[in-house]
């Protein structure tokens, strides 16, 4: 027989129904509209864990004032049938009236990392993942969690943050998933029209294109810079928001790459922000 699926709303479903799992919990927290990537992190806590809980909540808190919160992509039943194929034990989907209800005053703020990057060009972005993060984790309390090598520093923040907080979690980073032309899998793909979907393999190309100088020996962090920039500049239907060649650990931009280092980007397609990496050395 197979085993139902739970469905959770209210904070107090889900501790009720989170009472109930027994043995190693894995716990894959999503904004929903879920794909291919979604469904990698939901495979490897099923691989892994004896029960797995996932959640859906598009988290108002980071998105900034101009972003696309109101058309964030949305469809509930296609993700639960989806999680309901993949075996997974209890989906929770709060409100934003339960998570943020009126007088709701307490952030989680990680410093350093955050300014960089993702957390530059979208101020606050960091601060409501962390926040929301930390929520789930506490009312879930699983043994693992799963995030996506995609959200390359979303990954990093979420590992300070569970250290710093003594949260008794492992974090679990799996690879990114692509499109068979390179483009990294997002919920926000669905934005691009047919010209812009196929602009969009231009960060991925601009990767490789990195990647490639790299593997014959550049290690100049500028020159591998420029050389995204480029590829980027070379597709008219792009507009470029920042490249980076950074350590691996800390985020802070190289001049010369000695150890593991991040290739990273976020890029306009038309109106649609994408980011991508790839990690080197
Ligand atoms: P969301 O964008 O829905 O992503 C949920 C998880 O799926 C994240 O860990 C993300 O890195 C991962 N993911 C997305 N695309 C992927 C891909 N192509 N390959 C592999 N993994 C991928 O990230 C969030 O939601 C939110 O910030 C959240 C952590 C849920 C907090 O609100």
């Amino acid at each position: 027989m197979p085993r139902q699926m739970i469905l959770a709303t209210t904070l107090d479903e889900l501790r009720t129904a989170r009472r109930l799992l027994e043995g190693t919990v894995g716990f894959v927290p999503t904004m929903g509209y879920l794909h291919e990537g979604h469904l990698s992190l939901v495979r490897r806590a099923r691989a892994e864990c004896d029960r797995v809980v996932a959640s859906i909540f598009v988290n108002p808190t980071q998105f900034g004032p101009h972003e696309d919160l109101a058309r964030y992509p949305r469809d509930l039943q296609r993700d639960l049938s989806l999680l309901e194929s993949e075996e997974v034990d209890l989906v929770w989907t709060p409100t934003e009236e339960e998570m943020y209800p009126p007088g709701y005053a307490t952030w989680i703020e990680v410093e350093g990392l955050t300014r960089r990057l993702e957390g530059a060009a979208r101020p606050g972005h960091f601060r409501g993942v962390a926040t929301i993060v930390t929520k789930l984790f506490n009312a879930v309390q699983p043994h693992k969690a799963y995030f996506g090598q995609k959200d390359a520093q979303q990954a990093l923040v979420i590992r300070c943050m569970t250290r710093d907080l003594n949260f008794p979690i492992e974090i679990v980073v799996c690879p990114t998933v692509r499109e068979p032309d390179g483009l990294a899998m997002s919920s926000r793909n669905v934005y691009l029209n047919p010209q812009e979907r196929q602009a969009a393999t231009v960060l991925f190309r601009a990767l490789q294109a990195a990647q490639a100088a790299y593997q014959q020996g550049e290690r100049n962090a500028e020159v591998l810079r420029t050389l995204m920039a480029e590829v980027i500049a070379s597709e008219p239907l792009a507009q470029m928001q920042y490249v980076s060649v950074a350590d691996y650990d800390t985020l802070e931009e190289l001049q010369t790459i000695s150890g593991k280092a991040l290739l990273s980007m976020a890029v306009f397609i038309g109106n649609t922000r994408l980011i991508d990496n790839i990690v080197v050395g």
